[in-house]
């Protein structure tokens, strides 16, 4: 009996001490960088690590680079409303970012404490970039937190796993296992951030509704590429390059985006506004073959 009342408290103070392990936050963006390393990866992967480097996704606190003045932006904004909580950039929460830019900018923010929300939103106002360069949107971002998209169905995603395409075990020493997520070459699994606006928070945030667009347009209109079979498999793998990535101005970009066809008939003269001089009739046809409306965000 009283080895069983032993049984029964080990069992009591070892599960909330897991849960507690299991939660533990990072203190400090040096701690939530290391949570998130993925220095490891680039040894075996390092074609597709060489890619992503290359990505907006690795510099998603930087962003376009007009990502740092819209947040400052965001987070003047907050100080200026009564009841945001907000009134210097140190009392940004986490609270603050997961409703807000972090959802989709930073979503490992919920794996942080409020100190770390802080010293964010401090490092943007004093435009540090080295600070906000530390996180980003990287492989384990998309191969570990964003991969499971159903989790009532299919539980949190482990904690030792990458999840792609297979089952089996990965030589990795911290990922030892490989997972099959249900939605890693879905739509959706971009959906996840490329989607809004949100209307449903303390307060509205507008940005990147293309994922509505693919749904709404693209979809029943005929289209049937994924997201990843355009962005991913035709060009760039993990690079995910936009137009808007070389300043509008890269041709084959453009001429992925857009086609033009221009008819000038030349010499043309109105009859009933015959005192004006001889004019050009330009007829302009621009077809867009992205999966969505061009340019968003
Ligand atoms: C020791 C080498 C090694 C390291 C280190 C490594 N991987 Fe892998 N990884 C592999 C091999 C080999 C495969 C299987 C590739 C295949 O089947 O084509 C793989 C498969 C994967 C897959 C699954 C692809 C799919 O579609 O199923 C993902 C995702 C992945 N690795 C991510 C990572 C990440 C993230 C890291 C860093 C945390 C990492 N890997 C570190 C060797 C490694
Ligand atoms: C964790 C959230 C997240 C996921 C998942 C995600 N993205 Fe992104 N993506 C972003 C953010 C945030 C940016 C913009 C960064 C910035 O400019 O500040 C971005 C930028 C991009 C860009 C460049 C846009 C530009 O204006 O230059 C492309 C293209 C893109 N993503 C495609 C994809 C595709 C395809 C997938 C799915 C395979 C995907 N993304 C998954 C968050 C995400
Ligand atoms: C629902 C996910 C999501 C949320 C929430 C979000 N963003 Fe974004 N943001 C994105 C994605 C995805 C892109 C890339 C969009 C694209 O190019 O199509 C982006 C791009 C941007 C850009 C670059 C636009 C440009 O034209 O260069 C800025 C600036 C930006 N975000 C600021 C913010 C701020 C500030 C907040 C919070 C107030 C925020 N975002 C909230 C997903 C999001
Ligand atoms: C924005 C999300 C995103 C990021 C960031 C990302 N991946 Fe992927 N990755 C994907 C998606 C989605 C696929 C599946 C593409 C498909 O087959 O449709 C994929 C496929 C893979 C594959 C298997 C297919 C292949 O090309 O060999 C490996 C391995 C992989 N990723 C490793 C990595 C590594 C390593 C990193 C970091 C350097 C990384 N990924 C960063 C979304 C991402
Ligand atoms: C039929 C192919 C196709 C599909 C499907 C598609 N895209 Fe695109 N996407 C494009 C092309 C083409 C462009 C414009 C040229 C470029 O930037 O490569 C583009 C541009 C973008 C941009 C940059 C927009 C800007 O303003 O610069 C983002 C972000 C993006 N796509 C994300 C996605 C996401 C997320 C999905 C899935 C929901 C998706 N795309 C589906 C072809 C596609």
């Amino acid at each position: 009996m009283r080895f069983l009342k032993l049984i029964a408290v080990l069992f009591f103070v070892t599960i909330p001490l897991m849960a507690f392990a299991a939660e533990k936050k990072a203190k400090t963006v040096d701690e939530l960088a290391k949570m998130y390393d993925v220095s490891s990866c680039k040894q075996c992967h390092a074609k597709i690590f060489a890619e992503w480097e290359k990505s907006i996704h690795s510099k998603s606190l930087i962003g376009t680079p007009r990502t740092m003045g819209g947040v400052q932006g965001a987070i003047k904004n907050w100080m200026s409303f009564k009841h945001s909580g907000v009134k210097e950039a140190k009392d940004v929460t986490v609270y603050h970012w997961t409703t807000t830019c972090f959802k989709c900018h930073l979503p490992q923010i919920e794996d942080a404490t409020d100190e770390v929300a802080s010293q964010i939103a401090e490092a943007y106002m004093k435009n540090d970039k080295a600070t906000l360069a530390k996180v980003n949107i990287n492989c384990l971002v998309c191969h570990n937190k964003m991969a499971v998209t159903h989790q009532w169905r299919d539980g949190k995603p482990e904690k030792d796993a990458v999840y792609g395409t297979k089952e089996g075990t990965h030589g990795d020493k911290k990922y030892k296992n490989r997972k099959k997520s249900a939605t890693m070459t879905a739509s959706v699994m971009c959906g996840q951030c490329h989607q809004g606006p949100l209307i449903d928070r303390p307060v509205t945030t507008q940005c990147s509704t293309l994922y509505g667009s693919y749904l709404n347009a693209y979809l029943p209109s005929g289209g049937d590429k994924t997201c990843q079979e355009c962005h991913m498999k035709e060009v760039d793998g993990h690079s995910m390059f936009s137009f808007r990535d070389r300043n509008y101005n890269d041709p084959e970009m453009v001429k992925r985006a857009l086609n033009v066809e221009v008819d000038v008939k030349k010499g043309y003269k109105s009859i009933e506004l015959a005192k004006l001089p001889p004019s050009a009739k330009v007829v302009v046809k621009i077809t867009n073959n992205a999966g969505h409306r061009i340019p968003d965000g």
